[in-house]
């Protein structure tokens, strides 16, 4: 059994969405503490009071205002759409020092949804880099999975490649994959996310083609090695 009291606190910045639901509901599940972070304290609640009924009550889940989430959370991730990215990590940035946070952010250009288009900082997450500052940890993860997966119980046929600052940040981070019920790779420096939020542009385009809602990503080749390195 798994001892909640040891695991760290996941604040989750935009959680009442669908990403971050679903990831909020994949970590209650495995026993973290979450905290789900919104601009409104009662969606936040809702979304909590969501995932508990799924869970029940031993579900280690409750509402914050973004703000809070990211004061109280030893680990925070932003499942925010790319155009709040900005203004939500400059609002929590004085809560984040000394923290990760784990990225999921990608941006999408939504009048061109399956092109890749990149920001000038190079990714998402290079932007983060560079709003936060040094002090925060900063790693990527989740780009390419469908929130529609993470609330499923099926094993999940997607495999998740971490980029971040430090090695730290990738491994901690990688922990949190396995957790989430996936393998992940060790996909090197955050400057590689640039890559991994590319290819949600290419798996949006096979979606549209096939008419399906969750096309992803899995390394091969890999069978007689370990994963998660
Ligand atoms: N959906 C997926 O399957 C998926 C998969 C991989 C990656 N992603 C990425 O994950 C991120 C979140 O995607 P999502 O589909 O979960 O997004 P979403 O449901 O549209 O929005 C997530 C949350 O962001 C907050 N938000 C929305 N607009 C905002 C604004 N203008 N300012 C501040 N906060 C705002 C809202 O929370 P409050 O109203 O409660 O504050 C909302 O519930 C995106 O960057 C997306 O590209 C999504």
């Amino acid at each position: 059994m798994i001892d909640s009291l040891a695991l760290p606190t996941i604040g989750i910045l935009g959680g009442t969405g669908k990403e971050g639901k679903g990831l909020a509901y994949r970590w209650t599940k495995a026993g973290y503490p979450i905290l789900i972070g919104s601009r409104s304290k009662e969606k936040a609640n809702a979304t909590a009071s969501e995932i508990i009924a799924m869970l029940g009550s031993v579900a280690k889940v409750q509402g914050a205002s973004n703000h809070d989430a990211a004061r109280m959370a030893n680990i925070i991730v932003i499942t925010v759409p790319y155009s709040a990215h900005r203004e939500t990590l400059l609002s929590v940035k004085s809560e984040l020092q000394g923290k990760l946070l784990i990225d999921v952010t990608v941006p999408l250009n939504l009048s061109k949804i399956t092109q890749v288009q990149m920001p000038p900082a190079g990714s998402a997450a290079q932007e983060a880099v560079e709003i936060l500052g040094p002090g925060i940890d900063v790693a990527t993860a989740f780009q390419n999975i469908s929130y529609e997966l993470l609330l499923q119980e099926k094993p999940i046929d997607c495999d998740i490649l971490v980029t971040g600052t430090s090695k730290d940040a990738r491994t901690k981070t990688l922990g949190l994959v396995t957790a989430a019920g996936m393998v992940g790779w060790d996909a090197g420096a955050i400057e590689n996310s640039m890559v991994v939020e590319g290819l949600t542009s290419i798996l949006i385009r096979i979606n549209k083609k096939l008419g399906i809602s969750h096309a992803g990503f899995r390394i091969t080749g890999t069978s007689e090695k370990e994963s998660s390195i």
